[in-house]
């Protein structure tokens, strides 16, 4: 599957310079933006509420948007809240996802969160993937029980040595166990930044690439807020975040397993949402990857 590589640089049809901090820089407040992100969008691309607390990402034909934190992390709670591009939507990518760089780099590691827009009316599917060591390959698609392009819902990622889980509205939809031997598959070494950005894939992402972007239809906007990072913030020189005596609670035994409710809803999701699998795509992997026997439920 042609994807996107872990850049937001690589958004641009055209190529400019922009000025990191542009016009839209505020008063310093504890929820604006350039405390804790910085952008690579035209001026545009990006625009926020009056209030800053809602950031308006844009895809053109000139252009896309992205952002990316200025702290990187090891382990913790990552969640915020999106709204997608509505109507006809089919070829946007909007894409939410941590990556150890910020460049297409052979070795990285990243956990993505990817929404497939549609046509006006036809669903948006949700896919997610895990990369270690440059290696992805690891892709679920899920639907999802709401219209995301209606209203704001959270989606999430907790991260630790044991397990990363994949939360949309608080609701477990993907479990990624890691296994108590050294192993080329979990993702638990490098700090990861957090970014977004929407960017045009009509190559592959809606149906196959059958459906192209119409960009009569342009700008398509995603809207983000409620950004929260409750984690390990890195600081140089390695080792950071790599106690194991931390009482941080993403991190405590409680994180390491699904707890029975977070249990009831991933069977649910399990049951009803799942479109796709690469642990049950044989054809794919005839000898299936080795974390493809890991239970959820340990
Ligand atoms: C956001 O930036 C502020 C100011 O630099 C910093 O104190 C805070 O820890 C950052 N928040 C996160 C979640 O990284
Ligand atoms: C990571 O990937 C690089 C490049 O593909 C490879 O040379 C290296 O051996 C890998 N490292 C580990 C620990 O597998
Ligand atoms: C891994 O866990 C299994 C089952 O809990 C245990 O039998 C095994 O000894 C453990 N292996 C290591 C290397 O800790
Ligand atoms: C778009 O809608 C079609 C028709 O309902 C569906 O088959 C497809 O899975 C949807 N999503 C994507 C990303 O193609």
């Amino acid at each position: 599957m042609v994807r996107r590589a872990c850049s937001i640089f690589n958004l641009f049809f055209i190529t400019i310079l922009f000025a990191v901090f542009g016009k839209l820089s505020k008063a310093a407040d504890s929820n604006s933006f350039e405390d804790n992100f910085s952008k690579s969008c035209p001026d545009n691309n990006f625009k926020t509420s009056d209030d800053g607390s809602t950031w308006y990402l844009s895809l053109d034909k000139q252009a896309g948007c992205g952002f990316i934190t200025k702290q990187r992390y090891r382990f913790g709670w990552f969640s915020m809240k999106l709204k997608l591009v509505g109507g006809d939507s089919a070829g946007v990518v909007t894409a939410y996802y941590m990556c150890t760089e910020n460049a297409a780099g052979p070795e990285r590691d990243e956990l993505d969160f990817e929404f497939l827009g549609n046509k006006s009316g036809q669903p948006y599917l949700l896919q997610t993937n895990v990369y270690k060591n440059g290696t992805g390959g690891r892709e679920m698609r899920h639907s999802l029980w709401f219209d995301p392009t209606e209203d704001f819902h959270s989606y999430s990622i907790l991260w630790n040595n044991h397990q990363i889980l994949f939360f949309v509205d608080r609701v477990p939809i993907r479990v990624y166990k890691n296994a108590n031997y050294t192993n080329n598959f979990f993702p638990n070494e490098k700090p990861m930044y957090l970014f977004s950005s929407i960017w045009n894939a009509d190559d592959w992402a809606t149906r196959g690439g059958l459906e192209k972007t119409d960009w009569e239809k342009a700008p398509f906007v995603s809207s983000y807020k409620d950004f929260t990072a409750d984690g390990c913030q890195w600081e140089d020189p390695f080792p950071a975040c790599v106690s194991t005596t931390t009482d941080n609670w993403w991190d405590q035994y409680n994180a390491w397993h699904l707890s029975e409710d977070n249990k009831k809803d991933y069977a649910w999701v399990q049951r009803n949402l799942v479109i796709y699998d690469y642990c049950k795509d044989t054809e794919r992997y005839p000898t299936l990857p080795e974390e493809c026997w890991l239970s959820p439920w340990d």
